[in-house]
């Protein structure tokens, strides 16, 4: 797999790779549903590294793991086996509540089935992680604002879901994801129910936050957006198939950045 077109344009670094200090990294990862003769192994010894500034486009068929891929990913689950490291944490050794904590704070999140909450509007949807996170009502609502704005949906700010169509519904899930400064983005085929007009804004607005400094998973069946990533995983029946350039840069991982000073260099947080 080549670099993807959008990738090209940007500035390249020597080798070509990304350089940034790798901020999500999956080692011997599995993830096992059920047990005895009837368990699924969603996901099978996967080892991933995903650096500040990069994205990667996971692609596979249907049922091959992407999605559990992406939950261990974000902390939504955790591995059978194997680390999720996140930053410096490793996600499995914290608690539930603390995961969850820095889920809010670091990890964007579009979902598939985009799990807005019928009850509120477009503006309240994306301002609740925030207002979650402690920001104060009105400047997560002006936050929220300009996130809808960014993905064209400034006037439907005040709408409920079911006033929207399922493309302005699937927009609304992604300014929510791209709210604040979190730093790791999961889109799980974020362009699925748009058009492709549409679907080129979202990957613009993705690859715009990735090249500001997030890290991007981006699940997608589609080779054309997947050309907005700058690699591609391959899964299939949960193993990693085809990883082009996961390169073994231990000294760029971000606690060995963060040096003797013990600063994190991360977050914002
Ligand atoms: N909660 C679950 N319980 C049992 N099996 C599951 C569960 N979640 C996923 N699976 C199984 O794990 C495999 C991978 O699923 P998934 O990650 O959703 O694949 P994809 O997103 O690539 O379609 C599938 O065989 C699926 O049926
Ligand atoms: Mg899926």
């Amino acid at each position: 797999m080549t670099r993807g077109r959008r990738a090209a344009e940007r500035e390249p670094s020597p080798d070509g790779a990304a350089t940034g200090p790798v901020l999500l990294a999956l080692a011997g990862v599995s993830r096992v549903h059920g047990t005895g003769p009837t368990a699924v192994h969603a996901l099978d010894d996967v080892d991933l590294r995903v650096r500040m500034g990069e994205l990667v486009a996971v692609m596979g068929p249907s049922g091959s793991g992407k999605s559990t891929l992406l939950n261990l990913a974000g902390g939504l689950d955790t591995p059978t086996s194997g680390r999720v490291t996140l930053g410096r944490d490793v996600l499995s050794d914290v608690s539930a509540t603390e995961r969850a904590a820095l889920r809010r704070r670091r990890v964007g999140y579009v979902f598939q089935d985009l799990n807005l909450i019928p009850a509120l509007t477009a503006a309240e949807n994306v301002a609740l992680p925030r207002e979650l996170d402690g920001v104060r009502a009105r400047a997560a609502r002006k936050e929220a604002l300009a996130a809808l704005d960014d993905v064209g949906l400034a006037d439907l700010a005040d709408r409920f879901p079911e006033e929207m169509s399922g493309g302005q519904q699937q927009r609304v899930a992604i300014a929510r994801a791209l709210v604040g400064p979190r730093r790791l983005v999961l889109a799980d085929e974020p362009t699925g129910a748009l058009d492709s007009h549409t679907g080129e804004a979202v990957m613009r607005l993705l690859r715009a936050r990735v090249d500001a400094g997030a890290a991007g998973l981006l699940v997608t069946h589609e080779p054309r957006f997947a050309a907005w990533a700058d690699r591609t995983v391959y899964l299939r029946d949960g193993v990693v198939v085809d990883a082009s350039r996961d390169d073994d840069a231990e000294d760029l991982l971000v606690g060995a950045a963060a040096g003797a000073a013990g600063e994190d260099p991360t977050w914002d947080d």
